[in-house]
Order: C-alpha cells, then sequence, then structure tokens
C-alpha cells in the first residue's frame, strides 16, 4: 500500500514536472496524457485576437491559457460551450468553431451582438484581448460523415449560422476533398454578409464549391436573390434535390420555414440535419404551447440538492415563457453549477431529474428515449407549464 502511494506520488510529480518543462508537440505524449489532452473537459482560453466581421459581430481568436497546454482536435461543424459570468449569475451559450480543425495553435468564434442577447451582448462589449475564459471541450454531432451523407452536400445557413460551415469549407478545401458543395447563406442586408471575402475566394478557386446569397431586407442595387431560402431558391441553385444530404443552421423559425420547403421538394427527413441555434424568440407562439399560458404566466420551481452533505429545498417564482434553466441559473448561481453544452436539447450535458410537474418543448426537440422514460428533463430547452420539483443532487 506504502509502496503504490510512492509510486503515485513519483508519477504525479512527473507529470507535473513535464506539464512544466516540455512542450507538449501532438496529443499523443504519453498514454497518461492522452485521454486528458482530447477529452480535458473544462478549457482555459486566452483572448488572444479580436476582428469586426460587420457593424454587429465579431471574431474571437482563443489559445490555450497556459502554454504548456493544447486544443483538443476537433471535427469542423461542432462547437464549443463559452462560461460567463454576469452579475452574480453564471451561465454558458454554445459558439461553433469557425477556425479550420486542420490547424492547432487556436480556435476562432464568431459573436454576433444579438439585440436582446445576455451572453452575447455581454461579450461583445466586455470582452478584450488578454482575458481569459472558461469552455467546454469541443461537443456536438453536426459534421461531415461521408458514410451516411455521401459526397454532394448542402449548407444552408442563416445569419451567424455560416460559422460552422465555414470551418466545415476551410478543411473541404485545405485538404481538397472530393465534395460537391452548394452554399446557400440567408442574410438581412449586404452589410451582414460575414465572411464574404473568404466565401468568394473558395469559390473561385474550388470548382467543387458554388456559393448563393440571399438578402431578405436587401436595398436597391442589390442584384442577387431576394427573400427567404425557398425551394424555388433552392432548386434554381442546386438543380435536382436527389443523391443531395442538407445541412441547415440558423434560428428556429428560419429552419422551420426551409424545413417545409424541403420536404416540398421531396427531400426526406432522414437527409436533413440541422443545428437550430438556442431557444425560440417567443415559446408562446411555437406549435403546441398551451393557448392558456402566456408571458404574465408564473409558476414556483422547488430544487432538491445538496449542500454541506444535507438535502436541501428551495423554491422560487419563474415565468412560464422562460427556459428552467435560465431561471435557475438566475436564481441559484452562488449555490449550484448546472453544466450546459448546446442549450438546444441536443448534448444532454443538463440533464436533470423531474420530481412533479408538468413542462413543455418544442416540438422539434428530441430527448434519448432513456431519458424520458426515467423522467430526466433538459431543462436548458423546457419550460414549466406547471409547479415544478426538480432534483439537482
Ligand atoms: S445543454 Fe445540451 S441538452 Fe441542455
Amino acid at each position: 500500500m506504502f509502496k503504490d502511494l510512492k509510486k503515485f506520488t513519483y508519477a504525479q510529480k512527473l507529470k507535473e514536472w513535464r506539464e512544466k518543462v516540455l512542450e507538449v508537440p501532438e496529443y499523443f505524449d504519453g498514454m497518461e496524457n492522452l485521454h486528458d489532452n482530447i477529452h480535458p473537459g473544462k478549457l482555459w482560453l486566452q483572448i488572444s485576437d479580436i476582428q469586426n466581421l460587420s457593424h454587429d459581430t465579431k471574431l474571437y481568436r482563443l489559445i490555450p491559457a497556459k502554454s504548456t497546454k493544447i486544443l483538443p482536435p476537433f471535427r469542423a461543424g461542432q462547437y464549443i460551450g463559452l462560461t460567463v459570468e454576469i452579475n452574480g449569475v453564471r451561465t454558458a451559450r454554445p459558439y461553433s468553431l469557425v477556425s479550420s480543425p486542420n490547424q492547432h495553435a487556436y480556435y476562432e468564434l464568431c459573436i454576433r451582438k444579438k439585440e436582446d442577447g445576455f451572453v452575447s451582448v455581454y461579450f461583445y462589449n466586455n470582452s478584450d484581448i488578454g482575458d481569459i475564459v472558461e469552455c467546454t471541450e469541443p461537443l456536438g454531432t453536426f459534421y461531415h460523415n461521408s458514410l451516411f451523407h455521401g459526397e454532394n452536400l448542402v449548407f444552408i445557413a442563416g445569419g451567424c449560422g455560416i460559422t460552422p460551415f465555414i470551418s466545415m469549407l476551410r478543411d473541404i478545401s485545405e485538404r481538397m476533398l472530393p465534395i460537391n458543395i452548394w452554399v446557400l447563406f440567408g442574410c438581412l442586408t449586404e452589410g451582414d454578409i460575414i465572411f464574404r471575402q473568404e466565401l468568394e475566394d473558395i469559390k473561385n478557386r474550388r470548382s467543387n464549391v458554388k456559393v448563393q446569397y440571399v438578402l431578405s431586407e436587401a436595398d436597391s442595387g442589390w442584384e442577387g436573390e431576394c427573400g427567404f431560402i425557398t425551394q424555388d431558391i433552392i432548386k434554381k441553385v442546386i438543380g435536382d434535390v436527389k443523391g443531395k444530404y442538407f445541412y441547415v443552421v440558423g434560428n428556429r423559425d428560419m429552419y422551420q420555414f426551409v424545413f417545409k420547403e424541403l420536404e416540398d421538394l421531396g427531400v426526406p427527413k432522414h437527409r436533413i440535419t440541422y443545428e437550430a441555434y438556442g431557444n425560440p424568440d417567443d415559446v408562446v407562439k411555437v406549435i403546441g404551447w398551451p393557448s392558456n399560458l402566456n408571458s404574465s404566466n408564473n409558476v414556483e420551481i422547488t430544487i432538491r440538492y445538496i449542500e454541506m452533505n444535507q438535502v436541501k429545498e428551495e423554491s422560487f417564482e419563474a415565468p412560464c415563457v422562460e427556459p428552467i434553466l435560465n431561471s435557475i441559473e438566475r436564481n441559484f448561481s452562488s449555490k449550484l453549477k448546472i453544466e450546459s453544452g448546446c442549450r438546444s436539447g441536443a448534448c444532454a450535458l443538463c440533464r436533470t431529474k423531474l420530481i412533479s410537474g408538468k413542462i413543455f418543448m418544442p416540438p422539434e426537440v428530441t430527448i434519448r428515449e432513456v431519458d424520458q422514460k426515467f423522467g430526466y428533463i433538459h431543462p436548458c430547452i423546457s419550460y414549466p407549464l406547471t409547479n415544478l420539483t426538480l432534483d439537482l443532487m
């Protein structure tokens, strides 16, 4: 036993020494570090550069806060969760990685200041070069899978939804992958087309990449496509939908619109994958929301948790139209840390046991069958319809 302890202490010291004096050249520098390098869970990153992309969007370059640490590898299309503390409220939001997965020196994130946004506005206005931020490791399943998706891909993006596609395009272009890409990029005005120069550059250099912008609030001088990304525009740009695989990224309203257009074009559901950002802008308008509830209705949320080895229970009032996770963060950030990643019901990091009460989830959200069976919810995308009791122990 004493021998084992000695061995462990020696190994621990050796590991610390190696971290201090040796630069880690690759992900593999000994089995003991391999897992931690690829799946560190949390990351501490430093903002090394900030670039204005448009009147309301900035590009942030992030490097490891400690020079001996490396960035975990990721697949083009994945995201990281960015954690912030704003006036005592600790919360997180997912942002797609824009940088190419082929270089390992930095990550890039693109943040658009959403008019009524909480995290985006705070981060946009307050973060600076040199700041250190807490993030999750790269997460998400939104990436190209050649076996299931094939080699004819249609990328449909709304606004900042172009970011995972930029990473994918960089990857495909850098590795000269034999994949045909049609990009349909919907923006409000010409000034909102971020990464335009790069998209044009890739399009001009690669015959397998086509790009079409669609502006919903175009100025009179705009000669390209106007309006929304309708089935007519999709058909005009990509031709036959057969044999093509569709990726859609944008807000939930845009996704619902595009999904219907694709459905009408005869694209089967299993040929469409999507990444819908965040919660619905107005959950009251979502199909299935009970008509007797509106933004003035409040409920009581009771949570059970452990503090100093004791089971405690506390309640607070919350609006029906606010995601449960946001309400908990607003009321309990000082006592509890709830992990979150996607904030849209996909990653299951926030899964929580529902003891009693009724919740609402937008119909397009699917949670794992096993979670449903054993009474777990994803509070990031669930809304309280009645008084609730949750188990956070
Ligand atoms: S944060 Fe991903 S499911 Fe809730």
